[in-house]
């Protein structure tokens, strides 16, 4: 890759690789319902959103200390590192965690530590963003977010994520206000597998400040307009977009129409173990099935730079490499 990215979409839970998965089981002495490597593999089938997360959530059993989270985060960031990241706003999914009883205080123990050394082991800048369980209840989020604070951990801001499909973000208004009232920012998955009236309502009830997703906007001119005028980033997601059949192929992904209909679209790995690759691995299979140009991949990497949460200082040091 020419310039450097900003990965602003991923969930550090999905960069855990099925070899991880194995070590971290036996460190912990968890047993695993899958034969051997192959047969975990085989399992990466995914027919929709949910039938991912099926398989995501129950991997997250061999998580359970501060030093799981700090293995699994600095891996990804050996791997980020090498796929041209120089930036990761990263999601984590605290209620995930605290409802198989891991305290949350070792899973931001460990992602923390790895944060805060991503510069000097990785030469990346770093950050964590505390994602919601949209199809959990309303009160265990508004429960997590007080936890939260009340641990002064430095997140930097507040997603939402897992099942869209009948879960609106109009339920999390309260909780997303108290998170701007904090000074936090604010994101939410919307437009995968939700229709645009979702990316309506994380802009318009939540104060979403990029969305995450929102290839469903498309069905909605009114709402591509919106976006345009306001510049509202769009995390997109290729190869995860293919695998949880939210596209047909790479071929046929909405990316390059996104952009020429003057949105502010960035690519990004969402889910990496599971869904085929991580940043250069979208951008590789982009120029090969979508005939994606090297302008056109500047034009993304710098769009990333710019819808980041990094300082302006920092911005701009990256966009003058
Ligand atoms: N959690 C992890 N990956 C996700 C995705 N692609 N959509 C919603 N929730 C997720
Ligand atoms: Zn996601």
């Amino acid at each position: 890759m020419n310039l450097p990215v900003a990965e602003l979409h991923m969930h550090i839970e999905g960069s855990l690789e099925p070899e991880l998965i194995f070590g971290l089981a036996e460190r912990n002495a968890v047993p695993l319902p899958y034969a051997d490597l192959d047969d975990l593999r085989s399992r990466y089938e995914f027919t929709d959103l949910q039938s991912f997360l099926d398989l995501y959530f129950a991997n997250m059993q061999v998580l359970r200390t501060a030093q799981d989270f700090a293995d699994l985060t600095r891996a990804y960031f050996a791997r980020a590192s090498a796929a041209g990241v120089a930036h990761v706003e990263f999601f984590f999914n605290p209620q995930a965690h605290i409802n198989r009883g891991v305290p949350l205080t070792e899973v931001l123990d460990g992602i923390m530590d790895a944060v805060a050394g991503s510069e000097r082991e990785f030469g990346l800048s770093s950050a964590a963003i505390a994602a919601i369980l949209r199809d959990r209840p309303v009160s265990e989020a508004e429960e997590m977010f007080s936890e939260i604070l009340r641990l002064q951990s430095p997140i930097i801001g507040l997603g939402l994520d897992s099942a869209e499909r009948g879960n609106p973000p109009s339920l999390f208004e309260d909780v997303f206000a108290r998170a701007r009232a904090e000074g936090l920012h604010v994101v939410a998955h919307a437009g995968e597998e939700g229709p645009p009236e979702y990316i309506w309502q994380a802009l318009d009830l939540l104060g979403a400040e990029r969305i995450d997703h929102g290839v469903r906007a498309l069905e909605d001119p009114a709402l591509v307009e919106r976006l345009v005028d306001e510049e509202i980033p769009l995390t997109v997601c290729p190869l995860s977009n293919v695998r949880l059949c939210v596209v047909d192929s790479l071929a046929e992904h909405p990316l390059r129409t996104m952009l020429d209909a003057g949105l502010v679209v960035t690519v990004n790995s969402d889910d990496p173990a599971y869904f085929g690759g991580y940043v250069d691995d979208n951008f590789a299979q982009l120029r090969d099935q979508l005939g994606l140009t090297d302008a056109e991949q500047d034009t993304l990497a710098r769009n990333s730079i710019k819808a980041s949460f990094a300082t302006e200082a920092r911005k701009a040091e990256l966009l003058r490499r």
